[in-house]
This record gives C-alpha cells, sequence and structure tokens, in this order.
C-alpha cells in the first residue's frame, strides 16, 4: 500500500524534519512588535525557499504589514488550501524561559521528547506537520496528491489587520474545495480533534487620564482624584458576583447551544479538575450555572489581559499617577456583534468616569465567531484518517481561541474551514517555555499524509 511507504519515509525524515523546523523557529518573527519586522520577511523567505525545494512555485505577497507567502502545486482531484502562521507571540517575561526561546531545541522529558522554543507548537510546528506530509508524498510518488494551495499568513498573533484586504484581491487565487487549518490542538491533549466551533475575539485598549502630570500622593492624595482608582473600578465593574458581564447588550446573539451539540459535548467526559488542577487551580471562575466546557467553547467572556500606571520598578515610590492604562479583551461567540459591543464597552467606560477625567481607547482587532458546518464528507473521512493514527476516534470539538481565518473562508471565499491540530494542554503557547510534543510532531505529519491520502 502506497500510505504505508508515505508513513514509513515519515518515520525515517524525522530527525532531518525535526532540524528542518528548528531552523525556522531560529527565526523570531514576532509580529506585534515592529522591532522584529525584518525578521518576519527572514521567515516568510524560509517558507517561499522550503516549499520551492517541494517543487511548489510560491512567492512572498508583501501587505502593508507582514507579508503573506501564498503558493500552488497543480493536479487533479480536489483543490486543497493549507493554512498556517508563520509569526509568534513576543516573549515576555523572558525571565520565566529556562532557555533562549529563538535557540529552539530538542528536550528529553519524562513525559517523552519536547521541541521546545518560542512558536514551536503555535504555529511554526502545527504548519510545518502539513509540509513535512506533503514532503514526504512527493519523494514517495513524485508529486502531490492533488491540487493544493499553500497559504502562510505573518499577522495572525496581532489581530490580522491585512487578511481580509488580501482575501477579497486574491479570491479567485485562493477559493478552494475545503481549507485545511493547523493551528489547533488535541482534545485533552490526546484524543485527535476536529475544531468546529471558534470563538471570536475584540481587543480594546483604554487610558484614563485624571492631573496632566504625575503628583507627589502626599501634597495631593486625597485631594487629586487617581486615575488608578477609576479604571480598577471601571474594570471590576465588568462582571457581576455571578461572573457575567454586565457591558450593555453583551448577550445579544449569543444562542443557547443546541441539545444535539451539549449531548455530544457530554460524551467527551471532559476532566474538568484536571485541567484546572494542571495550572494550579481546582474551582471554575465563570457563569456558576455553565459546564466548564461550555464555558471554553460556547460562552463568550470578558477579560483583562494587562494593566499598568504608577510607579511599577523597584522599592516604592509614593505617587500619584497621571494616567492608568488596561488591555481588555472580548471573546465572542455565535452572532455576538463585535462592533456593537466596542461602542457599548465605550460608553459604559465614558459613563463612569468623574469629573476631570479623560478616557482614550484603541481598538486591537474584532472578529466574529465562527461555526464550522460538517456535512461535506470530507469531515467524516477525515476523521476516520485521525482516528486510525492516533488509536481512539477523533472528536468533534469546540475552541475557546479564536483563530479569524477560518470564519472569512466561509464569509469571503465560501470555502468551508477544516480545523485540525496537535497541540496538547501544556504546550503553553503564548507562555514562557513553550514546547510541541515530538509526538505532535511526528503523529502529527503522519495524520496529514492519512487525511490527503483519504481526501484524494
Ligand atoms: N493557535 C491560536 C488559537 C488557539 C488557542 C488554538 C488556544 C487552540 C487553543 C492562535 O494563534 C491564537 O492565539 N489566536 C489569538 C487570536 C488573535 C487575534 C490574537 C487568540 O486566540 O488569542
Ligand atoms: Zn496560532
Amino acid at each position: 500500500m502506497t500510505l504505508d511507504a508515505v508513513l514509513s519515509r515519515i518515520d525515517a525524515d524525522l530527525p532531518q524534519a525535526t532540524d528542518r523546523l528548528l531552523e525556522l523557529l531560529r527565526i523570531p518573527s514576532i509580529s506585534t512588535d515592529p522591532a522584529f519586522a525584518a525578521h518576519c520577511q527572514t521567515a516568510a523567505d524560509w517558507l517561499v525557499a522550503d516549499l520551492q525545494s517541494l517543487g511548489v512555485t510560491a512567492e512572498k505577497r508583501e501587505t502593508p504589514g507582514h507579508p503573506m507567502v501564498v503558493g500552488h502545486v497543480e493536479g487533479d482531484g480536489p483543490h486543497l488550501l493549507f493554512y498556517g502562521h508563520y509569526d509568534v507571540q513576543p516573549v515576555d517575561p523572558l525571565e520565566l524561559w529556562d532557555r533562549d526561546p529563538f535557540d529552539p531545541q530538542v528536550e528529553d522529558t519524562p513525559a517523552g521528547k519536547v521541541i521546545r522554543g518560542r512558536g514551536s507548537s503555535d504555529d511554526k510546528g502545527q504548519l510545518m506537520t502539513f509540509v513535512e506530509a506533503c514532503r514526504a508524498w512527493k519523494a514517495e510518488h513524485g508529486s502531490l496528491p492533488c491540487r493544493i494551495t499553500f497559504f502562510f499568513e505573518g499577522e495572525e498573533e496581532s489581530g490580522s489587520p491585512s487578511l481580509v484586504p488580501f482575501m477579497q484581491e486574491n479570491g479567485e487565487e485562493l477559493k478552494s474545495d475545503l481549507a485545511l487549518i493547523c493551528d489547533t490542538g488535541l482534545f485533552e491533549s490526546r484524543v485527535p480533534a476536529i475544531v468546529t466551533m471558534l470563538r471570536g475575539l475584540l481587543g480594546e485598549e483604554i487610558t484614563i487620564t485624571a492631573p496632566d502630570k504625575d503628583l507627589h500622593s502626599g501634597m495631593y492624595g486625597g485631594v487629586a482624584m487617581n486615575p488608578i482608582r477609576v479604571l480598577t473600578r471601571v474594570l471590576a465593574s465588568l462582571h457581576d458576583e455571578e461572573g457575567a458581564v454586565t457591558v450593555p447588550g453583551f448577550y445579544d446573539g449569543v444562542p443557547e447551544l443546541p441539545d444535539d451539540i451539549r449531548s455530544q459535548w457530554q460524551g467527551l467526559a471532559f476532566d474538568h479538575a484536571k485541567f484546572l488542577g494542571d495550572v494550579g487551580l481546582s474551582e471554575p471562575a465563570g457563569e456558576q450555572d455553565r459546564t466548564p466546557i461550555e464555558m471554553i467553547w460556547s460562552r463568550p467572556t470578558c477579560d483583562v489581559n494587562g494593566i499598568w500606571g504608577g510607579y511599577t520598578g523597584d522599592g516604592f515610590k509614593t505617587v500619584l499617577p497621571s494616567k492608568a492604562s488596561a488591555k481588555v479583551s472580548f471573546r465572542l461567540v455565535g452572532d455576538q456583534d463585535p462592533h456593537k459591543i466596542r461602542d457599548s464597552f465605550r460608553q459604559m467606560v465614558q459613563a463612569a468616569l468623574p469629573a476631570d477625567c479623560k478616557v482614550e481607547f484603541s481598538g486591537h482587532g474584532a472578529g466574529q465567531a465562527s461555526v464550522t458546518e460538517t456535512s461535506d464528507p470530507a469531515f467524516e473521512a477525515a476523521r476516520a484518517a485521525l482516528s486510525a493514527e492516533w488509536g481512539i476516534p477523533a472528536a468533534y470539538v469546540g475552541c475557546g481561541g479564536s483563530i479569524p481565518i477560518a470564519g472569512h473562508f466561509q464569509d469571503i471565499l465560501g470555502t468551508t474551514p477544516m480545523l485540525v491540530g496537535f497541540g496538547k494542554d501544556d504546550d503553553q503557547i503564548h507562555s514562557p517555555n513553550e514546547k510541541y510534543d515530538m509526538e505532535s510532531f511526528h503523529k502529527g505529519i503522519r495524520s496529514w499524509a492519512r487525511i490527503l491520502d483519504a481526501l484524494t
């Protein structure tokens, strides 16, 4: 059977595939920090060259932000598109890393080998699972199994500002029968999964100014308004005692979970005590009338992601600051409208300001939630392929994270996205010491070979 030959080649080539991934991981392609823009170019160049080595016609395509990489290979059968992102999150706090985030290495741990470094799991390691599956396929068969478009983005971690215009301008080129996305994880770190629901995301940054300069808190404290006091009061008012979000109109468009999905999720027997226990927690903190899996996959949230103002260095300074700021994000579900929620949030903050205070807002991306229809037979074919590789029946699951492009494939191109990924809950994505298990990488490559085989 030729699939067996491809799988054997993947096994034999794993050390070389790992070296290629390590090379890509050495490029610090942090998209949100302009100081790293040249490295984003380098990562895109690296991918173009790697695709070209597979016989793919690939090029770097400039955008107002970081470039896209687009590659094509012709063939018969379905036209598949594969999407991944080559940009990574910032590394701070750097002091919590056990090694240089951009000097990756393979480590032996009690739980097996891991590839340690920023982007190993989110998303360079995942992106390369598909590329390596194609490499092995090509080596065995002389060509890829069907027409494939490769589409790599360099701005996913910073809200994908160039993505919609790029997809609109290049719709004909990117439109395909199915879009494969590798940027999600296994369920409970072991069950292969196809994600069918993703939450949307709205980001807001607010800065409250009270006095027009920093003041001595002995001279002015008590009489001058402190913007940190105003900010913390506003932030504290965003949730009620039951954990629900208080922004007016926030729950408009939030659907109740359909019964069939609820019973499907109950069948997954999610172990929330372990999920929380693994990160040093024991009690679910969200809306108290929901199960934890519902909270993560199908309920909207509000979180403060950063807060600053006044003196935060070593020692102590009795300052009454002029400004205080916070970054606030909202995860969205169903038909919640990010633009309406942004307006409502801004009005709520404005209305809470005492005399002499000013507020400035800046928006950081706004995307709706997305749900994928799984009636295309490709889904059952991919599920069977994943089940065969992992030896466990693959599940349809939700995902608490956001991947803006999944919704855009449907809205802009009319192409159904299929989200398959191999990350584990303890990969520490976006955090210090990010890793990708060698098992995820190896079986991820094998999974794509099986999926390609099943779809063509
Ligand atoms: N790969 C993640 C999405 C993800 C998160 C999948 C958790 C599985 C579990 C993706 O790269 C990501 O982090 N997206 C951002 C969105 C963005 C607009 C900054 C997110 O969800 O915060
Ligand atoms: Zn990602």
